[in-house]
């Protein structure tokens, strides 16, 4: 949520911080701006609605290249997407420029204070206040860096600063608390960003931030401290995929190029974890097979899709351990007053590993003394650093907005979890789970085979763009599936869309059904678990018989539902508890090429933004 770009060099700081907004737009694409400090002085540029907004101002009124430089892509908190309210805001001098992202709490009252001492603020956001502060210590210390620290002890909430004053050409200052940042360390140039991708093309070193430290960057290094100006630890490390992986590489979306990419990343999610004996090798959950022979419950806290992959791992996990799993809401979670004690496991699910929502219920989970672990997609993030183990899953960059590859990589993570504490226990561990075990370290194949048949899927998402609803139907899996279905189509084509799980459809939804509504129907395997499939096939005939039109996803060779099925979409059989892996990515596809057709912006969908940094 907001993207930020600061940088010093000997580059034009405005094309490299232009260039890493463009790569951080998916962030929040309300508004944009830049500052760039030259000629003794400072510079700014800003604009409502897209990058693109920004660019041709850029072009009619032209800024200096400059030495340093920041820049702001937003999602819009505190006041409408206006040219007025975009960062970068400065004080009334003009001398300090600031950009932010996450919610300053206490700006009313800090507004009202420098208002009294003869401050002009002109936009609606909390962020100007900052840029006032930040001037007042200035005119004291002459110290940017120090004036960070002192107005940052005055701030209630979470954010990430970053400011430039005309004083200090060579200099560009950042703050975090709550809110991602991260440093680029290059040859004679060093950047500040939200994520790595804003500067993945110009270095693969960068350092992660912890809570409240300041930064300082010059051309020569780069000085972290504490909010009280103390040296603070920070990690250097290497950032493990390269430019190319932050770009369409062809593909019209990047929603589409990750879609692709689904079957890549689930085996390099598997990478190196199960050993050639086929049993497997988690060296990197930190928390000893001891304490997790104790665990005696598992809660789940997630938001959206991630989620959906947390309700999911509940099936996987109670069948495999025989232990209670809980998935909560992250949002919903803390409020609630929940259960929890050090033999209650929390693992926290987040692609992006800064979701605000996700990161307090961590917190408050580790206050009631229980261990966290974090299943995450990006290295040097917050949720990672803050839990008592990670287990990265290796999607590589998602920028498209709608998350695709990361939960099919949750996914797999989560069934690694519980096969791991299947296995550590000693619960359920014989032929059955070493079956799945085999099955898993070739799904990447059955990934691949979906997405090689998906051509009658985009045909059929077409035919429907002039529908107002979709319903998803599932069970046990194949409900969280539906969820997720849902989830995707509201996103990307603003459709009125619902997953039901399908037994429920009796005591109620079943009321939506009318002549032609489209009804997608997960349906489970017909081997092993039939009573489920015999359930779901007669659910599928109860809204044929009132005018439903049926597009079912059913596994190959499951002839018995043929007669009911409108529209058939076929899957590679799986074992019950890992089809999803399969029956999600047909609905993926659905979704992105009904909002094409309905002429939607794929990779960004309106009112959305990728990492949710505030609650
Ligand atoms: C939906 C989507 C969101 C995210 C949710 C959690 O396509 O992308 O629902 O799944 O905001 O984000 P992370 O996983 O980054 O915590």
């Amino acid at each position: 949520m907001c993207g930020i770009v600061g940088y010093v060099g000997s580059q034009s700081a405005l094309d490299v911080v232009l260039a890493g907004l463009k790569r951080l737009e998916y962030r929040g694409y309300d508004s944009a701006g830049v500052a760039v400090l030259a000629d003794g002085g400072l510079a700014a540029a800003k604009k409502a609605g897209k990058l693109v907004n920004l660019e041709k101002e850029l072009v009619d009124r032209p800024l200096p290249a400059g030495s340093s430089g920041i820049g702001h892509t937003r999602w819009a908190t505190h006041g409408g997407p206006t040219d007025g309210n975009a960062h970068p805001h400065l004080d009334n001098a003009g001398r300090v420029a600031v950009v932010h992202n996450g919610i300053i709490e206490n700006f009313a009252a800090l507004r009202a204070e420098l208002e009294e001492r003869g401050h002009r603020l002109s936009s609606e956001t909390d962020t100007e206040v900052v840029a006032h502060l930040l001037a007042e210590e200035y005119s004291a210390c002459a110290d940017l860096a120090e004036s960070m620290r002192l107005v940052c002890r005055r701030l209630d909430g979470a954010f990430t600063l970053v400011a430039v004053h005309a004083d200090e050409p060579d200099v560009v200052v950042g703050a975090r608390r709550n809110s991602p940042l991260v440093v680029g360390v290059g040859e004679g140039e060093s950047f500040l960003a939200s994520d790595v991708a804003a500067f993945i093309a110009h270095t693969r070193t960068a350092i992660e931030l912890g809570q409240d430290q300041v930064v300082e960057l010059r051309q020569g290094g780069v000085t972290v401290t504490d909010f009280e100006g103390n040296p603070a630890d920070h990690r250097t490390y290497h950032v493990d995929w390269d430019v190319s992986a932050a770009e369409k590489g062809g593909y019209d979306y990047f929603m589409l190029k990750e879609i692709a990419e689904q079957p890549k990343a689930v085996a390099d999610t598997l990478l190196g974890r199960i050993d050639a004996a086929g049993s497997l090798t988690l060296d990197e959950v930190r928390i000893p097979d001891s304490v997790l022979r104790e665990v005696d419950k598992v809660v789940i806290v997630a938001c959206g899709t991630a989620f959906h992959a947390g309700l999911i791992a509940k099936y996987a996990i109670e069948h495999w351990t025989r232990m209670p799993c809980e998935v909560e809401l992250a949002s919903e979670f803390r409020y609630r007053d929940p259960i929890l004690d050090p033999r209650t496991l929390v693992i926290a699910i987040s692609q992006s590993g800064e979701t605000m929502d996700t990161l307090m219920a961590l917190r408050h989970a580790r206050e009631q003394g229980s261990k966290v672990l974090a299943i995450c997609n990006t290295n040097g993030s917050t949720i990672p650093r803050e839990s008592d183990a990670v287990l990265y899953t290796h999607a590589g960059p998602e920028v498209a907005v709608a998350s695709t590859k990361a939960f099919l990589t949750q996914l797999v993570a989560c069934y690694l979890v519980a096969l791991y504490l299947g296995q550590v226990r000693g619960t359920k561990w014989g032929d059955e789970i070493g079956a799945v075990i085999h099955e898993l370290s070739e799904i990447a194949g059955a990934v691949e085979q979906v997405l090689d048949t998906m051509e009658p899927v985009r045909e059929l998402a077409r035919s429907l763009a002039d529908k107002n609803t979709v319903l998803f139907l599932g069970r046990h899996v194949g409900y969280p599936v539906a969820l997720e279905g849902a989830l995707k189509l509201k996103e990307l084509a603003y459709m009125h869309a619902e997953g039901f799980a399908a037994g429920e459809l009796k005591h109620g939804p079943i009321a939506l059904i009318e002549r032609d509504v489209p009804v997608v129907v997960i349906v489970p395997s017909p081997r092993g678990r039939s009573v489920l499939h015999d359930k779901i096939v007669s659910n599928i005939q109860e809204i044929r018989a009132r005018g439903a039109r049926t597009i079912v996803i059913a596994e190959e060779g499951d002839e018995a539902v043929v007669p009911y099925a409108d529209h058939l979409i076929r899957i590679p059989a799986t074992p019950t508890l890992l089809q999803p892996l399969v029956a999600t990515v047909p609905l993926q596809v659905f979704a992105c090429e009904l909002a094409t057709a309905r002429g939607n912006e794929v990779d960004q969908p309106r009112n959305l933004a990728k990492s949710v940094t505030v609650e």
